[in-house]
């Protein structure tokens, strides 16, 4: 099997001799880092990794995670870890960065102090950014990869399914919140994978809205935004409800989400490209009474991040689909100051077009006050 180092090189358009990625510490860590070398726990901070164009991997980190690196490394015959103290690091990256070398670096993820310190640990060498090659590396999951998502995905999902029977007159948005996230945790999640979204009434019809303590009362929508965190993948989810007395607007707007959603799905297979996704749910919507209520594009790729870069399905989105690929399908309409409805659902990219990963049901659904 390639390695994952040899598939960033394949998508590099000017092979730099290396490609070196440098975490800084949490939230600055670069999940790249995770796509190259596959470890199940540790942040690694301040851990630096130089893949080599044959496919070797050379990982730089010290002792608080070096343990867990050499176990997940007696899996991987193509990495070699090192475990450094500090002052070791600068003389070992010399030693594996031959000098006047081409580096390619992670500038979307790279801190600028980072870069910094590798210009004084690296004389000699040129940087290049490695960003575009890495994400279109990522872009496209392996079998382990989307089995992880279709399990954060599966969880996320019965967690989706629960929901109409945690409403409460009265509750709270984070009342509800934190009901979903424990049950995610207790059903197998490292944690949530984005902070969670959940909007009653009029916040409804704030796309990232964050949930606060007003609390759920008859006759409002109410739409909640989450995701698991399996072993580092992420699933994205997004489910809308009414609660209480029926709304005939809200139900028609529900029911063109739905609408909108099902023409994207069905235009899903390899050679798309993302913006003809998106206007055929785009399409729907603006036929309707409320054209201009999509705000948003339709999807983003997931994987090791909730938005995961590499492609995605928005209107200035060239880029075509291939077979592997994983995105979000999330069209929505958006009444300020009244309620919202958005449909989000998880799919991977197949030979003749798509399988769902996400799977709770996605249809109207009135709740009882
Ligand atoms: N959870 C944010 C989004 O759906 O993109
Ligand atoms: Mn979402
Ligand atoms: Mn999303």
């Amino acid at each position: 099997m390639k390695s994952r180092v040899e598939s960033v090189f394949a998508h590099l358009e000017k092979k730099p001799d290396v490609v070196l990625l440098a975490n800084s510490v949490e939230p600055h860590l670069d999940n790249s880092f995770f796509h190259l070398f596959d470890v199940p726990s540790g942040l690694f901070e301040g851990s630096i990794e130089v893949a080599h164009p044959d496919g070797h991997l050379d990982l730089l980190t010290g002792a608080l995670e070096a343990d867990s690196a050499e176990l997940a490394a007696q899996r991987d015959p193509h990495t070699t870890v090192h475990r450094v103290g500090r002052g070791e690091i600068g003389p070992l990256l010399a030693r594996l960065v031959p000098a006047g070398a081409t580096v390619g670096l992670n500038y979307r993820e790279l801190t600028h102090g980072g870069y910094l310190q590798l210009g004084e640990m690296l004389p000699g060498r040129s940087f290049v950014d490695a960003g575009v090659g890495l994400a279109r590396a990522r872009a496209v999951k392996d079998a382990s990869e989307i089995e992880r998502i279709r399990r954060a995905a599966a969880i996320g999902s019965q967690v989706g399914t629960e929901i109409p029977s945690l409403l409460r007159a009265g509750m709270t948005e984070l009342e509800l919140a934190a009901e979903m996230e424990y049950r995610m945790n207790r059903l197998g999640a490292n944690g949530r994978s984005f902070s969670t979204i959940v909007g009653f009434g009029a916040h409804s019809a704030e796309p990232h809205y964050a949930p606060d303590d007003t609390r759920l009362r008859p006759g409002d929508s109410i739409v909640c935004d989450f995701g698991a965190w399996y072993r580092r993948y992420a699933c994205d989810i997004t489910r809308s409800f009414h609660f209480g007395p029926r709304d005939p607007e809200l139900k028609a707007v529900h029911e063109c989400v739905e609408r909108a959603q099902q023409a994207a799905l069905e235009t899903l297979r390899p050679g798309i490209a993302g913006k003809e996704v998106h206007a055929a749910a785009a399409a729907v919507i603006d036929a309707s009474p409320w054209k201009g209520r999509f705000t948003h594009g339709l999807g983003h790729a997931l994987g090791l991040a909730v938005h995961d870069g590499g492609t995605g399905l928005a209107p200035n989105v060239d880029d075509l689909l291939e077979e592997g690929m994983v995105v979000t399908v999330e069209p929505g309409i958006y009444l300020t100051g009244r309620g919202g409805v958005r449909i989000e659902d998880d799919v991977v990219i197949t030979k003749q077009g798509y399988e769902f990963l996400t799977t709770a049901p996605r249809g109207y659904l009135e709740v009882d006050a």
